[in-house]
């Protein structure tokens, strides 16, 4: 006799609701009853020990499927993200993103236990430039204000003055009083903000650090004119971390939140999408109507968690899973996020 009521079950039948459209996967698995039973246990006793533990899950759009639609109670971008964070009262917050995102959850809310499932999902960015790096900038150019992509270390914050995400980039910089700033640590971003202030006529001088994104630099100009060439009616939606070339080819550029967003409310047939693939993953199970063609890659940080992590983090975190930060060093950073959220309180 085949038992289909168990709570395992009930949880494999949810699941494949959420993720039957989700073809866009890091490891090739096809989610049909079959992958979704053998993820369902770990699934339902990692909701059992968040309730137990009174413990949230916050997850970026890129990790996999199964861990934004299966476990996390907070999903999106680094702005929507942080703002969770700050409003969270929970007493663990394991952060399903990479270490930066769960540094920024610790500035913004330091009573919680900050759990990473894996402590080497680093970001290219981020691990490009050191606070020692910023204090010599500054040295350089004294009383230019430090704008800091969220994508940096707390130790990278604590040296600036304003923190930004790739939603409220182009109006926080074209805001901020005086002519010259320096703008850490995405070159990419800092020569797509160049361009956006021309574009608006405001006169800017960014001088920025040499970090970019090993996903969105691999984008390419050719890899649009070819999708256009085979898909008419395509449209094309890009970071703000891909080269100023893709993005001027670009029929919309924005953070994750507002690619999805452009996606969801725009009637076009094809879609290329010039982000991480896990964003693709999410559109497959919210916008299923919409038509996705190849060109995302993969951030090999983000996939760096996993089920059984977070399930193991939440059980008995590893030293090395929980995030600590000097308390100085902590409000200064806070400051600096802070100083984002009074110039953005909406991304
Ligand atoms: P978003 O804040 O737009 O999600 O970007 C985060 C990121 O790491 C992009 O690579
Ligand atoms: Fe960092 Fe790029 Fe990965 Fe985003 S996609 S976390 S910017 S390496």
């Amino acid at each position: 006799m085949i038992i289909t009521d168990t709570p395992s079950e009930a949880e494999a039948e949810r699941l494949l609701k959420l993720l039957m459209n989700v073809e866009c996967d890091p490891h090739g698995r096809t989610w049909n009853l079959e992958t979704c039973r053998e993820i369902a246990p770990l699934t339902l006793e990692i909701n059992r020990l968040k309730r137990e533990k009174n413990a949230v899950i916050l997850a970026h759009s890129y990790v996999e499927p199964e861990i934004i639609y299966g476990v996390a109670d907070f999903r999106g971008d680094s702005y929507y993200l942080s703002v969770q964070a700050k409003q969270s009262q929970a007493a663990i917050i394991v952060f399903a993103g990479v270490v930066f995102m769960a540094e920024t959850a610790k500035i913004l809310s330091p009573a919680a236990t900050v759990v990473v499932p894996d402590r080497g999902s680093g970001c290219s960015l981020a691990d490009s430039i050191t606070g020692e790096d910023v204090r010599k900038m500054k040295a350089v150019y004294p009383g230019a204000p430090v704008v800091c992509y969220i994508n940096s270390t707390a130790e990278v914050k604590a040296e600036s003055d304003v923190c930004v995400t790739s939603g409220n980039v182009y109006d926080i910089v074209a805001n901020l009083p005086g002519r010259r700033l320096l703008f850490v640590p995405d070159r990419l971003m800092a020569e797509n903000v160049r361009a956006e202030m021309k574009r608006r006529g405001v006169d800017k001088e960014i001088i920025s650090s040499d970090g970019t994104c090993l996903v969105h630099d691999e984008f390419t100009p050719a890899q649009i004119a070819e999708a256009r060439a085979q898909f008419p009616g395509l449209k094309v939606v890009a970071h703000p971390e891909c080269t100023p070339e893709v993005a001027a080819l670009a029929d919309f550029v924005g953070s994750t939140g507002a690619m999805m967003k452009y996606v969801k409310t725009s009637n076009a047939p094809y879609y290329l999408m010039l982000t991480e693939c896990g964003l693709v993953g999410r559109l497959e199970v919210e916008a299923p109507e919409k038509n996705f063609i190849g060109g995302c890659r993969l951030c090999p940080y983000m996939k760096l968690n996993s089920l059984e992590k977070i399930l193991q983090a939440l059980k008995a975190p590893r030293a090395d899973q929980i995030v600590t930060l000097d308390e100085d060093l902590r409000q200064k950073a806070q400051r600096c996020i802070d100083r984002m959220f009074e110039l953005a309180p909406q991304d």
